[in-house]
């Protein structure tokens, strides 16, 4: 064993939860710049049915002093929790991402109550003429469908087919430990990262695939 210590459950030096009883307590809102308040507010109330909770025009931003005016509107779902946009006049169109992964990786995933409602939503979503990938089973983790909104956003529709799916902790440090520790390995050994990245990857992803398939 190389001079880095192993620690079960909580790598040496990458932190883990502290319980100072301040953990956030769910997601207020994520927020997005919109080109286009009606066809957003058509999408999120009629489409995905969510209620348009709020509100707020302003010429500045509150937090920085920047003076870039703005609408900003807040879409409600069912635990509270918002989906909200900033239209802002005159503001030109976001540059392009430099990959395409970017326009993959980068999204928002909403939870529904189980596998029918996933079908459920496909077949609505088809039937206002959008596009939907899906429903894909991630290894009987989540089982989800993909689409756009108006602005390009890429949004998940998902249901944990795992009812522990959020709490594999153990694991979860496990593999923080080996991913950085690879790279960090590779990085000072002047080998390719990349190839060890996905070497590591190709080793882990076993774990998934029962024996004999
Ligand atoms: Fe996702």
């Amino acid at each position: 064993m190389n001079e880095m210590t192993r620690t079960i459950g909580r790598p040496a030096g990458l932190g883990g939860a502290v319980d100072r009883g301040l953990v956030p307590q769910m997601l207020n809102h994520v927020a997005y710049v919109t080109h286009d308040v009606a066809a957003t507010v058509e999408f999120y109330t009629r489409i995905l049915g969510m209620e348009l909770a709020s509100t707020v025009m302003d010429d500045s931003i509150p937090s920085t002093g920047d003076p870039f005016p703005y609408f900003h509107l807040f879409f409600r779902m069912a635990d509270g929790s918002t989906i909200a946009f900033f239209e802002s006049p005159g503001l030109p169109e976001a540059s392009k991402s430099t990959h395409p992964a970017y326009d993959i990786f980068d999204h928002i995933a909403l939870q529904v109550q189980g596998p029918d409602d996933i079908r459920q939503w496909h077949a609505w979503l088809v039937e206002n003429g959008i596009d939907v990938i899906g429903p894909t089973n991630h290894k009987d983790f989540l089982l989800s469908i993909y689409f756009h909104d108006p602005n390009g956003l890429r949004l998940e529709l998902t249901t944990p087919l795992d009812k522990d799916w959020n709490c594999h902790t153990k694991q979860a440090y496990r593999d923080v430990e080996l991913w950085v520790e690879t790279k960090n390995r590779a990085q000072s050994e002047g080998r390719d990262i990349q190839k060890a990245m996905q070497d590591l990857i190709r080793e882990e992803r076993k774990r998934y695939t029962p024996a004999g398939e």
